[in-house]
């Protein structure tokens, strides 16, 4: 799993913060998961922006408990993996589909959208797109071309069904509060031909596609150490005309993300003049690493989502002239990516049974008063 950076001591803060500034008046007693009294995600936020889904090609199917949840509350749904290098093109020149189509299918049938994710990433890449026969890297023209063929290959292929690509996702080093290494330099993309291959990505894809929506996407992108070199990205990019029309930040947050860290990257992105998606929401019940895990949902747990979740939702309302889509890394607090033996993190606005969490009542109160 990824380092995501937390500051403990300042987490802790903030939090209590937030607890002590909330009157218990404001929080819905529990038990509050009367079925009968939420609205569906989609509804809730149909002013607003799509919202969508990570999903496996298992979820394709509405007899299922997770497909008919998908069509209640979802009108967007990404592949979590599918869509991957890794996926779609494991050996050179052979590209399978049938996984990726049956998510385009599903979206297609029940009038949901479908971004797409991802094209160009140093990880879930098979090894061929980097090294040649003897293990040494390719020169960056063979590496090129190869990334163009892919690209154009499958934004081709989705031309009209994928409204949005991550064009390149996870470029930026992580962590350097000296602000001295811009870049991923361990990627072999970077190692072949340094920053030159996020560019032209951007232009292959555009060409492939002159009406998809063009993103770079990242992890921790809220934190000032890595915003300032993603904007940096994006205005040379802009500036160099290279077609890109959006940021994604991933959302892997947890219940002690700072409202003001939110709010102050909106900010910057928004004087960029693009548009900015959520794509991989996941809300961590644990305020840092050092937090012992439970395998249950305490009382805490629901008290920090009930208070963390609807602050987030409200910042993406106050700023949805610029959000164009809310994406969660998953759809309930069943499957996520981020759960350990001994350690489950119940990331999501639906429980293990796919139904609405008392944060979710929470959010609702946003929109319906
Ligand atoms: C990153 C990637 C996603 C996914 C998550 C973890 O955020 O962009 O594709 O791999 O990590 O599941």
């Amino acid at each position: 799993m990824k380092n995501y950076t937390c500051h403990f001591s300042m987490l802790v803060a903030i939090m209590l913060l937030i607890i002590s500034c909330s009157s218990p008046e404001d929080i819905t007693p529990d038990p509050v998961n009367d079925d009968r009294e939420y609205i569906p995600l989609k509804e809730l936020f149909k002013d607003h922006f799509p919202i969508g889904a990570a999903v496996t090609p298992n979820h394709m199917d509405s007899r299922t408990p997770h497909g008919r949840t998908l069509i209640e509350h979802f009108n967007s749904l990404v592949a979590e993996n599918v869509m991957k290098p890794d996926a779609l093109q494991r050996v050179k020149g052979t590209y399978t589909w049938t996984n990726a189509d049956r998510i385009v299918q599903f979206a297609k049938e029940n009038d949901m959208k479908v971004r797409g994710h991802t094209l160009t990433w140093h990880s879930q890449t098979p090894d061929w797109f980097f090294y040649d026969e003897n293990g040494d890297l390719h020169t960056p023209e063979v590496a090129m071309k190869q990334l163009e063929e892919h690209i154009t290959t499958v934004v081709s292929r989705y031309k009209g069904d994928v409204y949005a690509w991550d064009v390149v996702n996870e470029a930026m080093f992580d962590w350097d509060p000296n602000g001295q290494i811009i870049y991923r330099e361990d990627s072999p993309w970077y190692k072949i031909m340094g920053p030159a291959y996020i560019d032209s990505a951007f232009v292959y894809a555009r060409r492939a596609d002159p009406d998809a929506k063009l993103f770079y996407n990242d992890y921790n992108s809220i934190f000032s150490w890595k915003r300032n070199k993603i904007y940096d990205l994006v205005k040379r990019l802009k500036d160099n005309n290279i077609p890109i029309d959006g940021v994604g930040l991933q959302g892997h947050w947890n219940v002690g993300v700072s409202e003001q860290d939110i709010r102050t990257t909106l900010d910057l992105f928004r004087d960029l003049g693009v548009e900015i998606q959520i794509t991989e929401l996941d809300l961590s019940v644990y305020l840092s690493s050092d937090e012992p895990g439970s395998e249950v949902y305490t009382d805490a747990f629901n008290l920090r989502q009930k208070i963390a979740y609807p602050m987030i939702m409200k910042i993406l309302l106050d700023y949805s002239d610029i959000i164009t889509g809310v994406t969660f890394w998953g759809i309930g607090d069943d499957v996520t990516w981020l759960d350990r033996p001994g350690r489950r993190h119940f990331p999501f606005l639906l429980d293990e049974q796919l139904k609405p969490k008392p944060a979710y009542l929470e959010v609702q109160k946003l929109i319906r008063r």
